[in-house]
């Protein structure tokens, strides 16, 4: 066993520490206040090979490993989880998913765009009556030869607005169940899609989340992804390694916490010395320190299993429930450290707690995560 990350990766997280600092700092909270997208730091992750990391560098990708991808994704996490949502989607989903499934002509069109970050992408399985039971896709995909006529709404849609390329989840054969559902890349602008208003949430506010309406959108054949009926399969592989990024940024959010209670316990004073030398405070710095830790080796063991190959299901569903359960803990006693100035903006730590709590809902929510465990557990 090796716990020692090379050159290339200690050179990948300083570059995304110091990108998050320098063009993420500034502007984060006003971002989030205004519900504002950073789309010129977006455009600027995509010039330094964020946004596709993974991608073989023959369609414009960074040819890097999952580990990578996991200190990147913390890194930029500590500082904007509203940033490093976007590049969770584009990597994880949008790019692996076509990486692994798609076309030859599919990734010459789509994926080069994509992993340079040109265009980003959105993945749409959610819809207003099927989150966590996603077989009951009621979005329709009608064979109507070479074609299919594409109807009906998708919710809380990362990058709803802003994205280019959409893989679309959506029904063809009802009687077949899980094995009638086809995944369709479809573009922005076709005929028919429409996106709906922008969702006000209670954090990654800066991150783009719409509902998307489609009437009588005509798909071209090509654009379905596999197989006839295997997009339900599409979508359960490629959240499997989306969950190692979702991870990543709650191991992020928890340990960007941790940074700033850190920082803060040695500035502030009470009852005459650095409250960072009161037990109450170091015991809560201690346990959040171990839980990240623990956290980290988590996602780090997860990024390792896809890296060599091996089933990352249970690990990466294990990661994220557990990150995610240390990001929403961790934030909580981050804000309970600063007390008061805890409370307001300026402080970030507010930010980051109520950032936290989307780790535990999307791309799976915490109970999902039991199941795809304790199956794995008990095949
Ligand atoms: N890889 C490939 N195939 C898989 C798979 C995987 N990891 N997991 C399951 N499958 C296959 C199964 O083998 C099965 O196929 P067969 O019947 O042919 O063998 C098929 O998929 C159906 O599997 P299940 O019977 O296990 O299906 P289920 O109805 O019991 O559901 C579930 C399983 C785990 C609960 C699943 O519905 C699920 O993951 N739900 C949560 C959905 C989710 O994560 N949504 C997030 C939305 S995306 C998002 O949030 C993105 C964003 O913008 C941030």
């Amino acid at each position: 066993m090796n716990f020692q990350l090379t050159e290339e990766h200690l050179a990948v997280q300083e570059a995304a520490r110091e990108f998050a600092q320098t063009e993420l700092l500034p502007g984060v909270i006003e971002r989030d206040e205004h519900q504002k997208f950073p789309a010129e730091q977006i455009k600027k992750m995509g010039e330094l090979g964020f946004l596709g990391m993974m991608v073989d560098p023959k369609y414009g990708g960074g040819g890097m490993d999952t580990i990578s991808y996991v200190l990147a994704m913390e890194e930029i996490s500590k500082v904007d989880a509203s940033a490093s949502v976007v590049m969770s989607v584009n990597n994880s989903l949008v790019c692996w998913g076509l990486e692994k499934y798609g076309t030859e002509e599919q990734k010459q069109k789509y994926l080069t765009r994509l992993a340079t970050g040109e265009i980003i992408g959105a993945f749409c399985l959610s819809e207003p009556e099927a989150g966590s039971d996603a077989t009951s896709q009621r979005t329709t995909a009608e064979d109507k030869g070479d074609y299919y006529l594409l109807n009906g709404t998708k919710n809380w849609i990362t990058n709803g607005s802003t994205a280019s390329v959409y893989l679309v989840i959506a029904q063809t054969d009802v009687a077949k169940g899980h094995r009638g559902i086809n995944a369709l890349i479809v573009e922005r602008g076709m005929e028919g899609f429409e996106i709906g208003p922008k969702e006000n949430k209670l954090g990654i506010r800066g991150s783009d989340t719409h509902s998307l309406m489609f009437t009588d959108v005509k798909v071209p054949k090509e654009n379905r992804i596999g197989e006839d009926g295997f997009g339900f399969k599409f979508a359960m592989s490629t959240l499997a390694g989306g969950r190692i990024g979702i991870a990543s940024q709650a191991l992020g959010i928890a340990s960007g916490a941790y940074e700033l209670a850190v920082k803060y316990s040695k500035e502030r004073k009470a009852f005459g010395v650095e409250i960072a030398k009161h037990q109450a405070i170091q015991f809560k710095l201690a346990d959040m320190a171990t839980n990240i830790e623990a956290a980290r080796l988590l996602c780090l063991q997860a990024a390792y299993d896809k890296d060599t190959h091996a089933d990352y299901g249970k690990s990466g569903a294990m990661a994220k429930l557990f990150a995610s359960k240390v990001a929403m803990d961790t934030t909580i006693e981050a804000v309970q450290v600063h007390g008061g100035y805890g409370f307001v903006k300026e402080y970030h730590v507010e930010r980051l707690m109520r950032d936290a709590k989307i780790t535990q809902i999307y791309e799976g929510t915490s109970e999902i995560q039991k199941i795809v465990i304790s199956r794995e557990l008990l095949k």
